[in-house]
């Protein structure tokens, strides 16, 4: 028996999102399971967070931390979370008044668009971008504006940028450190996007998810190291990409008071609040452990250098990613099928998933890239780039 239905049904219920089907990473994991492929696609971790952390979400659920929290977050996690900004920023907020902890960065970013975009407003997005922004600016009446950045620099072209503002632009959406590309924000994109900004009524949500994830000499430019910035800004982060708990679905936004007011007004009727346990748990392990997200950089360096020179013998091409648990291969030097087609096979034929990088752009710029997700135990990473030698 199924549950009953109406006629017509289908044409009373007027698609908000056409064209958006299943997510690709969804899809591509899927795909994984079925061919029974290596998952290098979809964005987390084979393995857990720390013992440690995962210790105090069972004495927060066994010591009575089980009700709602806080519209806001529980005030001890808040209270970490500024005391890391300001050590790693320079940054000082009120966590009264400045924070706001989510079930994960996308509900944070889904609250934050929705504060900014009206019906007919404009937000730009910077493509390759990941595939939560321009769904939410829709959903919201607004309009999405993309900006292309292309393999192999992805630098921002900020003239087109300038070309692309009307008076109709709202929101600018950047990502630093860049998933899919593993690229950083320099001081001269700051620069341009200060000039941009300025005396517009232009607001900023950084998308910061991966803020722990850089490697060698490179420097998260957290956009609330610039107060001035900061001032527009809703910065967003994820504690599932920096604890290893994408699970869990805990991530936070600050903003400046005014902003983030509407925040929450919004939020309350999105998720009202988030998991109570994981925010203690989260907050005793910032106070207890701070050494995890100052030792995440070289944690997933080890794991980005291993899989490179696995890679060396492969004929695939590979520039090794500045920031975040992803890499980029050129795969021209195999075979000149569109990304998603070479993408399918590979999970089929080669049992290793991965992402095509065409899924993150409104318009295919024909690249021939694929992404790996190296955030793996080394075993899979040995066993995955074995498979990857022989295509
Ligand atoms: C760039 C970017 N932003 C946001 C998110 C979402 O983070 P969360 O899992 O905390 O919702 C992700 C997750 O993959 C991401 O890659």
């Amino acid at each position: 028996m199924s549950i009953g239905s109406i006629q017509n049904v289908q044409e009373m219920l007027k698609n908000k999102l056409p064209g958006k089907g299943t997510n690709i990473f969804t899809v591509m994991s899927k795909m994984a399971q079925d061919h029974g492929a290596i998952n290098l696609a979809q964005g987390f971790p084979d393995f857990d967070g720390p013992q440690a952390l995962r210790n105090r979400v069972a004495w927060h659920i066994a010591n009575g931390h089980n009700q709602y929290a806080p519209l806001a977050g529980v005030a001890e996690l808040r209270n970490q979370i500024a005391i890391k900004v300001l050590d790693l920023y320079g940054c000082r907020i009120d966590s009264d008044r400045e924070v706001a902890v989510t079930p994960g960065a996308t509900e944070a970013i889904f609250c934050a668009i929705t504060a900014v975009i009206h019906p007919g407003d404009e937000a730009i997005v910077f493509d390759p971008c990941y595939d939560t922004y321009e769904p939410s600016v829709t959903l919201n009446g607004g309009v999405t504006k993309h900006i292309a950045m292309r393999y192999p620099d992805f630098a921002i072209d900020w003239q087109q940028v300038r070309d692309t503002i009307t008076d109709r632009t709202r929101l600018i959406i950047l990502n630093t450190p860049h998933n899919p590309t593993g690229c950083l924000w320099s001081e001269e994109d700051i620069q341009a996007l200060r000039e941009v900004v300025s005396d517009r009524d232009i607001h900023i949500i950084s998308d910061e998810v991966y803020e722990h994830i850089v490697f060698g000499h490179g420097r998260h430019l957290s956009l609330l190291r610039f107060p001035d910035l900061a001032a527009r800004t809703f910065v967003i982060s994820s504690f599932g990409k920096t604890y290893h708990t994408t699970g869990w679905r805990v991530g936070y936004c600050i903003a400046p008071p005014a902003l983030m007011e509407e925040f929450l007004r919004i939020h309350q009727f999105v998720n009202f609040s988030t998991h109570t346990p994981m925010q203690y748990a989260l907050a005793d392990f910032m106070r207890d452990c701070p050494q995890h997200h100052h030792e995440l950089g070289d944690f997933y360096q080890h794991k980005r250098d291993l899989f490179c020179e696995l890679m060396k013998p492969s004929r695939f091409s590979l520039a090794p990613s500045d920031s975040t648990y992803f890499q980029l291969a050129d795969y021209s030097a195999i075979s000149n099928e569109p990304d998603t087609e070479f993408a399918a096979r590979l999970t089929r034929e080669q049992k290793v998933a991965a992402i095509p990088v065409s899924v993150f752009y409104d318009q295919d710029p024909g690249q021939s890239i694929v992404r790996f997700c190296f955030a793996k135990h080394d075993d899979t990473l040995q066993e995955a780039t074995a498979r990857l030698k022989m295509v």
